[in-house]
């Protein structure tokens, strides 16, 4: 008898385990709408050019493999924070905002996740819908993890009001995580109006905003999708940002993010800093480097800024002509009207407003595999594959 015996397992992961079940899958027509990364024409993950350029000057410019010290790579993070906030207000945060390298954006909120069931709370509360990974996260970290309402699934839009209804009724020091841009799973952003208004409640009420920034790029531009950030850091708020490059640089497997907090003085940020840094210590100790320096060589080189700023363009120019081809195919078959709402969607997601029997059906009928939240990575879409999409939804449309 083992002694592990009462171990039970666990369910595959929603995202992840859905990947795998794809993988398994032998129909050659099988389509992969599931996880979040960006894919090309080849409906691949390619590496940027940028990325190959920067990693040729580090074989040349790389003189050891040491450690980097706990919080990482000073030059990463200076980048990191330069992109998050832009460099007129890093210059106004100087001193209080503490940066971390982190081992993706997962362990940006991990890191930030545990620091705030140390010090501060133990309770969070993150959008319903959200990225499933926050609630593992956040739980792991020893928290009770809540919904706040966001997508009223009969309008296909943010519920704005009963959001702002719900936020206003939350205890001080209430740990409230954002997504600064292209939520996922929706895809529907708060407008500038909105965000203001969320602010301003969330500083009246002292609650501490959590961004999570794993989109930058991918919405409306690099310093569009910011704004949210950038405005709340503006009007005075203490504030975590978790930010991820596995996205915007296609650094998936490098694990390369950051995490920022902005304290309200020097001192304190020192303070919070000092725990950050043993939090880290006791984990990983402290984060690879290769990711990072690919990121700082790449943002300390004004051709290669270059080269990289016009690849995240790229890649938001097919998410969006994917977003169009989409909203033709769908109002070809079922009007106008019935998918008009994915026109105001950003990002790499939308929602197609399927319930979770028809998208069980969609895969074990038709090999389209998309989360059962209805969830889909619009990269995942081609020319070629559109119609047999249309295809599978409408066959198990009840
Ligand atoms: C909303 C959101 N936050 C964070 C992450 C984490 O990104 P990373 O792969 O850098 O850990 C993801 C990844 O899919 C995400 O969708």
């Amino acid at each position: 008898m083992s002694l592990f015996e009462k171990v039970e397992p666990v369910p595959p992961d929603p995202i992840f385990g859905l990947a795998a079940r794809f993988r398994k899958d032998k129909r050659s027509n099988k389509i992969d709408l599931t996880l979040g990364v960006y894919k090309g024409k080849s409906l691949k993950i390619e590496i940027l050019r940028s990325v190959k350029e920067a990693e040729k000057i580090l074989i040349k410019m790389e003189k050891d493999k040491g450690y980097l010290p706990m919080g990482g790579d000073e030059r990463f993070v200076q980048e990191s924070q330069k992109l998050i906030f832009g460099e007129a207000l890093c210059k106004t945060l100087k001193g209080k905002v503490f940066g971390a390298q982190t081992v993706g954006g997962t362990g940006a909120l991990r890191l930030g996740g545990d620091f705030l069931a140390r010090e501060v709370t133990k309770c969070v509360y993150v959008s319903d819908p959200t990225w499933p990974n926050h609630i593992g996260i956040f739980e792991a970290a020893g928290m009770e993890v809540k919904k706040y309402p966001y997508y009223n699934k009969e309008t296909h839009a943010l519920d704005f009001q009963k959001m702002l209804d719900y936020l206003s009724a939350l205890p001080e020091k209430s740990l409230v995580v954002l997504h600064a841009c292209c939520h996922n799973p929706t895809g529907c952003d708060p407008t500038q109006a909105e965000w203001k208004e969320l602010s301003a409640l969330l500083l009246k009420k002292k609650l501490i905003p959590f961004f999570d920034f794993a989109y930058q790029g991918f919405g409306r531009g690099l310093d569009e999708d910011a704004w949210a950030i950038r405005y709340f850091a503006e009007q005075g708020h203490e504030m975590f940002v978790a930010a991820s490059y596995s996205k915007n640089f296609a650094l998936y497997g490098e694990r390369i993010g950051s995490l920022s907090i902005l304290a309200k003085n020097e001192q304190v940020s020192q303070n919070l800093a000092s725990v950050v840094r043993r939090i880290a210590r006791v984990n990983y100790s402290n984060p690879p480097r290769h990711g990072g320096e690919i990121v700082a060589t790449i943002l300390q080189d004004l051709g290669l800024t270059k080269l990289w700023k016009g690849e995240v363009d790229q890649m938001r120019k097919r998410i969006e002509e994917m977003r169009s081809e989409l909203i033709h195919a769908l109002s070809g078959q079922f009007g106008k009207d019935k998918y008009g709402f994915l026109k105001r969607r950003s990002g790499l997601f939308s929602m197609l407003g399927l319930e979770g029997s028809q998208v069980d059906r969609m895969i074990e009928e038709y090999g389209v595999y998309l989360t059962r939240s209805g969830r889909i990575n619009l990269t995942g879409l081609s020319e070629d594959n559109l119609p047999n999409i249309l295809e599978a939804m409408i066959k198990t449309a009840s």
